[in-house]
């Protein structure tokens, strides 16, 4: 049977709302995570029901249904399950249907799991690409491709660099800090299977390694290994150096500290290629020749092989590479390119981390 004439239009129209109002899932998760919807629900040690939740809130009761329809989003992208409060269903049968709101009750999924605030790994800080600070980049995307000013949309904002800007507002930083750490938070989920990877090594240094979270659970792992994290001295300015992990404030393009191995998670993605062969000049210029190697831990595109979803989170992962750094993602292709010409001679990657891979890189 034909379609209806315009039909196409319509599916279209629909395709173009649902992107354009994208946003509003993306906000919807903020709102959900700053109101600690996730931690309420996982204190009340099962599922909770609609009131009961907006009392956890502490919001008046008379916006109870403004909770239901923002509940009703979550539940749709699969942030949270909709499920029936334990005294419903002892009455089920009896009770009359059609008040979904009043009988409406919220359990945890996977994905809220990964935002509970105790819990390791606890992704909620990474609703920081939802600040203000990144937000309004997003606004000169346009303007700053038209001209020539800035090296990115950041820079035409603020008028400096993500990297000043954190250095000069110090909530921003901590903030900034925090989700880095909660991203590798998740490396406590796969570390053990890495152990050829750190085998056999004395030192590591990481590079760009933050507040230190990563050197942490690989020093925990693997007890042998000397840690030292590099970061720009706003990072490390009031960490404390530990038995197991030293902190050195500096700059990657001036100087890198010697080490059996150097790590790199999610550093070069911040940078071009041109800045990216410079640190991996001084990577190589700081690890040994026989026995030493650079460890990265970044993305790797490889849109052939992998679901649809997943490329679009490392697509949407590259255009926040390009408005709020100078980065981008890469595929394997762009990596063998920048190792050879870094001098290097020979790499590994392990698709391990989801989006991220780990990549050996050999001089
Ligand atoms: C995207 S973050 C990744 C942090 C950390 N590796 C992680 O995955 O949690 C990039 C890090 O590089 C640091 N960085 C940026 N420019 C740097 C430089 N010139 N020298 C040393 N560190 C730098 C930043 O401060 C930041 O901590």
């Amino acid at each position: 049977m034909d379609l209806p004439e315009g039909s196409e239009s319509f599916q279209a129209q629909s395709h173009l709302y649902k992107h354009m109002l994208n946003y509003i899932s993306s906000m919807s998760l903020k709102c959900a995570v700053e109101l600690g919807i996730p931690d309420i629900i996982h204190n009340h040690g099962r599922p909770i029901a609609l009131s009961d939740l907006v009392t956890a809130l502490e919001i008046h009761p008379s916006k109870t249904s403004f909770v239901y329809r923002l509940m009703s989003l979550l539940v749709h992208s699969g942030f949270f399950a909709a499920t029936l409060p334990l005294h419903t269903k002892q009455k089920q049968g009896d009770h009359s249907k059609g008040d979904e709101e009043a009988e409406a009750a919220y359990d945890l999924t996977p994905h809220s799991r990964l935002l509970l605030k105790d819990k390791v790994p606890c992704l909620s800080p990474h609703i920081l690409t939802l600040c203000p600070a990144f937000l309004t980049a997003w606004q000169f995307l346009g303007n700053w491709l038209k001209g020539d000013k800035g090296t990115n949309p950041f820079e035409i904002a603020h008028g400096m660099t993500l990297w000043e800007y954190a250095d000069q507002n110090p909530a921003f930083n901590n903030l900034f800090n925090e989700a880095m750490a909660s991203d590798s938070g998740m490396l406590n989920l796969v570390i053990r299977d890495c152990k050829p990877v750190f085998q056999g090594l004395g030192s590591l240094v990481d590079v760009g390694g933050g507040t230190g979270k990563v050197a942490k659970i690989i020093s925990e792992a693997f007890p042998q290994l000397k840690c030292t994290v590099l970061d720009l001295p706003h990072v490390v300015a009031n960490l404390h150096d530990t038995e197991k992990v030293k902190f050195i404030g500096g700059d990657m393009f001036h100087s890198i500290p010697p080490a059996d191995a150097l790590l790199l998670k999610l550093t070069l993605h911040a940078y071009s290629d041109e800045e990216c062969l410079k640190i991996l000049k001084k990577c190589r210029e700081a690890i040994p020749s026989e026995g030493g190697k650079v460890i990265i831990i970044d993305i790797v595109i490889n849109k052939e092989k992998e679901e649809h979803q997943v490329t679009e989170a490392k697509l949407f992962f590259d255009m926040l590479m390009m408005v709020v750094v100078t980065g981008r993602e890469r595929s394997e292709r762009d990596w063998e390119k920048l190792f050879l010409e870094a001098g290097f001679r020979s790499y590994k990657i392990l698709p391990l981390f989801g989006l991220r891979s780990l990549i050996e890189v050999y001089p």
